[in-house]
């Protein structure tokens, strides 16, 4: 075994998948300070006369993490096209701590998304998750506290939005101080308007390029989805929003050809629905929303750490740039519903017939 990352609890479930085992070695994935987070464990074995190999992931979840595990459950439960890494097996550390064991999926390339197929084949995969039974996922995926979780988050990326030298320096600043309080004090009704236009469906709830790879080797284009951390019931759009604009941030051909991707979006989802002015408010409350739980705050945390290189605070300014324009075209349409900033009655017109419990 090469690192001391939980050594003997991946060799014993390599044990028990593939007999005695020769080799182990793990190799971390992700970078982030819990460096025994995630590794890939690749083992050898001998079988009938010869040496054998096989790889899996292995990822520790604790505390509110564990809810990825909930959501590999509900996903394997409900049948359907792949849409995550196969679960292998669970290793209960102690009733606050897992080991989960996931399928490694190889990656055909590392930036696949120069290739509109394969985005659209991230919109496909989205389509089919939002369209199965919203009663198969009520267990793994409909935890009470994500909505409060979601407007916490809001108002703390509207905190360190003030704290930040961003919010001083540029024409504008103040006003969109504002706006970004006035967003983060209205998330929760935001949000409960649009699942109720766009109804409720299985999320991901954290679609980036981080969280999707294509699958090397495949007949077809086959993108799978990973880190179910934020797995949740919501609208459909959240997902969508948070696929096309994130990668939009970095790969300008996205933006070029939004319209067309979102039109395939809503082709695969089963109903006939136009891409009309309220299809897109939705749209943007959806992407203001994604901004508020996380994706802003994400980079205003970067381009405030003096620890990062000029050139990722530079990246992260450009992003926090394009998220705050979001915020603020999400907020001109919700003010402009009847000029109060409020609307009582909620759209009838769901996006997602299938999805709606
Ligand atoms: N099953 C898998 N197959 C292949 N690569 C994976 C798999 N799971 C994770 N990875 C890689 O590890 C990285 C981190 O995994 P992820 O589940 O997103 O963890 P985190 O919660 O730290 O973001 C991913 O971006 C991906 O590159
Ligand atoms: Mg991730």
């Amino acid at each position: 075994m090469k690192t001391g990352c939980s050594a003997g609890i991946f060799a014993s479930f390599a044990a028990q998948r593939f007999g005695p085992i020769d080799r182990v070695v793990a190799t971390p994935l992700s970078g982030g300070l819990e460096s025994c987070g995630i590794s890939r464990v690749d083992v050898t074995f001998p079988q009938r006369g010869q040496e054998r190999g096989a790889s899996f992931v292995a990822k520790r979840l604790w505390g509110r993490g564990l809810r990825e595990l909930n959501a590999y459950r509900a996903l394997d439960a409900s049948g359907g096209p792949p849409v995550a890494p196969r679960l292998l097996g669970v290793h209960r550390e102690t009733p606050d701590e897992a080991y989960l064991f996931l399928e490694w999926i190889p990656a055909a390339r590392r930036w696949p998304w120069v290739d509109e197929d394969a985005t659209s084949a991230v919109i496909r995969r989205l389509a089919q998750l939002h369209t199965r039974p919203v009663r198969n996922f009520r267990s793994g995926f409909d935890d009470p506290n994500i909505e409060r979780e979601i407007e916490a988050s809001a108002a703390e990326t509207a905190a360190l939005y003030h704290r930040l030298p961003l919010a001083r320096s540029r024409a504008g600043a103040t006003a969109m101080g504002q706006t970004i309080d006035r967003v983060a004090g209205e998330m929760s009704a935001m949000r409960a308007y649009l699942k109720a236009g766009t109804g409720i469906a299985p999320l991901h709830g954290d679609v980036h390029s981080g969280n999707v790879v294509i699958r090397a080797g495949a007949k077809d284009i086959d993108a799978v989805l990973l880190d179910w951390g934020r797995a949740r019931l919501g609208s459909p759009l959240e997902d969508v929003s948070s696929w096309l604009q994130s990668l939009a941030l970095w790969e300008p051909r996205v933006k070029r050809r939004h319209d067309t991707l979102l039109k395939r979006y809503i082709e695969w989802s089963g109903p006939a629905h136009r891409l009309d002015r309220e299809f897109r408010r939705l749209y943007w409350l959806a992407a203001a929303s994604n901004a508020m739980a996380g994706a802003l705050r994400y980079h205003l945390a970067v381009t405030g750490d003096k620890g990062r290189t000029d050139a990722a605070r530079n990246r992260s300014a450009g992003a926090a740039r394009d998220w705050l324009r979001i915020i603020r075209r999400a907020d001109k349409y919700w003010r402009q519903a009847d000029g109060s900033g409020r609307r009582s009655v909620p759209l009838q017109n769901a996006v997602h017939r299938s999805a709606t419990p």
